[in-house]
């Protein structure tokens, strides 16, 4: 019998419906050549689509090539940039999924190496190498840490070309196919280090209080939403708290997230952390987390999305090591977000969904996969059947031991 569960429940927003609530939340892979998609991009998002995973993010893309973290890292300042992304859409497309893609600026942050090769600022050697240097732009002449470039101070006219630059990307990125578009403001990228004020020090009307400091991402949402369709959903990544004393707040969070309803965003998209030193997820020299008052175990920024929903009326996108679909359904159950972004396990298994409606028997039939793997997949269940136990296989963990049992018993 197939289950009734949220996790697989479509949601619509705006003109589009998103089939399950499962979402591949953004994840930059450094596989670009000067901002052109590679195989490697379209390889790894078809198989979220081949996984049926609803809602599938590119990565974080340059609306500009300051604007990029690595030299690698994929970009849409160019129609060629854009029109790479074709054969992404169309796939994911095609799967019944939907392609979603994530604006981005790097900010104070850019110019910097992979984070498998330390995700430091470029050195004389990435120079030389010709990449670099590069043109730090930020909020203040505060660099993120010792020993990082010190950012120009944005000028009102630097201010108003980024904000051309993201409409002109969402221009491009709608032409190419996708279909929601989501507003990268988090990680102590550009448009964050503008909110918090640890990063921003200015006394003009893009600094100060809250309002001061949100004016900036105020203007580029108005921009992006001025230029995309009507029914087309527009999301926001923040971070909801900086994680650092007299940093961003989670009420700070609240006051935003209404904001940026009134000026049409859909979704936020509840992340947290990044606006220090180091990119996110970074350790010590001694391999321990980063020291901020911030709590990293499994659903750990959960509350901030049920907090904003809760106090700012608007959808919520929870995001966060959610690894478990007995978890991520009981997010959406107690409302305390709308939507599951997920981005390791994905990386891990990126079959989670498929594997997830299994567990929860919401596809007992494997009515979700691909016509080309359901024959064979549902033969391969059937196959477990052997002692007639297949109404008590709870999950594929017990498939492959009554499998592996067939083969022993031949
Ligand atoms: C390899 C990697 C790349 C990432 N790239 C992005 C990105 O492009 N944009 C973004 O907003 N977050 C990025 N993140 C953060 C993830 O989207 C996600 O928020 C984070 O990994 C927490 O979710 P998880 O515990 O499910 O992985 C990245 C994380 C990883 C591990």
């Amino acid at each position: 019998m197939k289950a009734d569960t949220k996790l697989f429940s479509p949601i619509k927003i705006r003109g589009v419906t998103i089939p399950n609530r499962i979402v591949v939340s953004p994840l930059c892979m450094y596989s670009a050549n000067d901002g052109v998609a590679t195989d490697w991009q379209f390889a790894h998002l078809s198989t979220f689509a081949r996984g049926k995973t609803g809602l599938i993010f590119a990565e974080a893309t340059a609306v500009e090539a300051r604007g990029r973290i690595t030299p690698r890292c994929l970009g849409i300042w160019t129609d060629e940039q854009a029109e790479a992304l074709i054969p992404i859409t169309s796939f994911i497309e095609q799967m019944g999924c939907v392609p979603g893609f994530q604006l981005a600026h790097a900010g104070r942050k850019a110019g910097t190496k992979t984070p498998w090769k330390g995700g430091t600022p470029l050195d004389e050697e990435d120079i030389k190498a010709g990449n670099g240097p590069w043109d730090i732009i930020g909020p203040s002449d505060l660099p993120v840490a010792d020993g990082w470039v010190i950012p120009k101070a944005m000028d009102d006219k630097d201010i108003e070309d980024v904000v051309k630059a993201f409409s002109n990307a969402a221009k491009r990125a709608v032409k190419v196919g996708f279909k929601v578009i989501e507003i990268h403001s988090a990680h102590g990228y550009l448009l964050q280090s503008f909110l918090s004020p640890l990063a921003n020090k200015r006394n003009d009307k893009y600094g100060g209080d809250i309002y001061g400091r949100m004016r900036f991402l105020l203007e580029v949402v108005d921009a992006i939403r001025e230029v995309i369709p009507e029914d087309m959903p527009l999301f926001c990544r923040i971070s909801a708290v900086d994680g650092f004393e007299n940093g961003w707040e989670i009420g700070d969070s609240v006051i935003l997230s209404k904001e940026l309803g009134e000026h049409g965003v859909d979704v936020v998209d509840c992340s947290a952390g990044g606006i220090s030193g180091a990119p996110l997820f970074r350790v010590n020299q001694s391999g321990q987390p980063m020291k901020t008052n911030m709590d990293r175990g499994p659903g750990f920024q959960v509350p901030y999305a049920e907090q904003i929903k809760k106090e700012s009326g608007i959808k919520t996108m929870a995001v966060g090591v959610i690894v478990d679909p007995n978890q991520a359904e009981q997010i959406l159950q107690d409302e305390k977000a709308d939507l599951i972004a997920i981005g390791r396990e994905l990386m891990y298994n990126p079959f989670w969904s498929l594997h997830a409606a299994q567990a929860l028997k919401a596809d007992p039939d494997f009515d979700m996969w691909p016509d080309q793997y359901k024959w064979g997949v549902n033969r391969r269940g059937k196959l477990a059947d052997f002692k007639g136990v297949r109404d008590e296989i709870i999950d594929e963990k017990m498939v492959v031991s009554h499998l592996s049992e067939v083969y022993k018993q031949k």
